[in-house]
């Protein structure tokens, strides 16, 4: 049976969705709603998502319920080496860069943080990337004690597939190629298992973007890609103020192709290289996470 919400009941999930995630869902987006949340229905609900909102309303984020509402409601389309370009920039440019820092004993550890990892395509991404790097700077062990990253997400179930690090065949068919499938992978299970040199490298948490940051500590790079095009304009504002806290001096930020950070805070640079656009944190933006 069709499940459809009426006016007044979907104003009313928008709402709820929006306070909880930040993602503000477009007026037309009704079918949305309905398609993702009606496997959520119980008997008792009555095919009416209206029932299961009164069910949620009320319960904290951290309900197991209202997590299968966030991670039913959220987008979590990812793949490997998404907007190859910035790989290439980590790889050759960035973190050889870092790396002599480090050396020259003038910096600690480079943090890296990718704030909506969805099922980890993107954190392992920058793993195998620092590996490939590493690869002239001193080798995988120096890489392991130089490149720190943290993943998060506010999604449970996406976490959960992210720390499995097993993909089927369609996931490692978008973006990744032989070399990493074969360097980096072993195939077990009708699928691909993330080896544990790259594994290791990555702290999965969840996090929702609403909450405080103070839990991220500080990051060299931030990677908040394809996301905030879901949020609100306010929300947007809010968290580009609350983001410079978490992020080290001179700290780089990079958003999705078609994202801007410009409309909504002065605390970064806009960096231009060679029609890759990413952000660098300007001096004394200091604001609260
Ligand atoms: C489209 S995916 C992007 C994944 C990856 N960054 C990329 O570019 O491929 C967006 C992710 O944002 C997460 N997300 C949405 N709202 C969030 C919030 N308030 N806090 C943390 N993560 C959130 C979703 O769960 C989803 O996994």
């Amino acid at each position: 049976m069709a499940i459809s919400l009426n006016h007044r009941q979907f104003e009313r999930w928008r709402e709820f969705i929006y306070e909880r995630t930040g993602v503000m869902l477009g007026t037309d987006k009704a079918y949305l709603v309905e398609h993702r949340l009606a496997p959520l229905l119980e008997p008792d609900d009555q095919n009416d998502l209206g029932r299961l909102l009164l069910r949620v309303r009320d319960a904290p984020t951290s309900h197991p319920l209202c997590q299968r509402v966030i991670d039913a409601i959220t987008t979590h389309e990812t793949s490997w080496f998404r907007e190859p370009k910035i790989f290439g920039l980590l790889r050759d440019s960035i973190l050889p860069r870092l790396h002599r820092d480090i050396h020259h004993q003038r910096r600690g550890p480079v943090r890296i943080w990718s704030a909506a990892c969805s099922t980890g395509q993107e954190p392992y991404s920058v793993a195998m990337t620092a590996l490939e790097a590493y690869r002239n700077l001193g080798g995988r062990e120096v890489c392991h004690q130089e490149v720190v990253i943290l993943a998060s997400d506010i999604s449970r179930r996406s976490l959960q597939m992210a720390r499995r690090a097993h993909y089927d065949r369609a996931a490692v068919a978008r973006g990744l190629d032989d070399y990493y499938l074969r360097t980096y992978f072993t195939s077990c299970g009708g699928g691909w298992q993330v080896k544990d040199e790259v594994r290791a490298m990555v702290e999965f948490r969840q996090l929702n973007l609403c909450d405080s940051l103070a839990r991220v500590g500080l990051c060299d790079l931030v990677l908040l890609r394809n996301t905030i095009i879901y949020f609100s304009d306010e929300f947007k504002r809010g968290l580009f103020r609350r983001l410079p806290a978490v992020m080290s001096r001179g700290a780089l930020l990079f958003l999705g192709t078609g994202e801007t950070a410009g409309h909504y805070t002065d605390a970064f640079e806009i960096i231009d290289e060679a029609g890759l656009i990413y952000y660098r944190l300007a001096e004394h933006p200091g604001h609260a996470a």
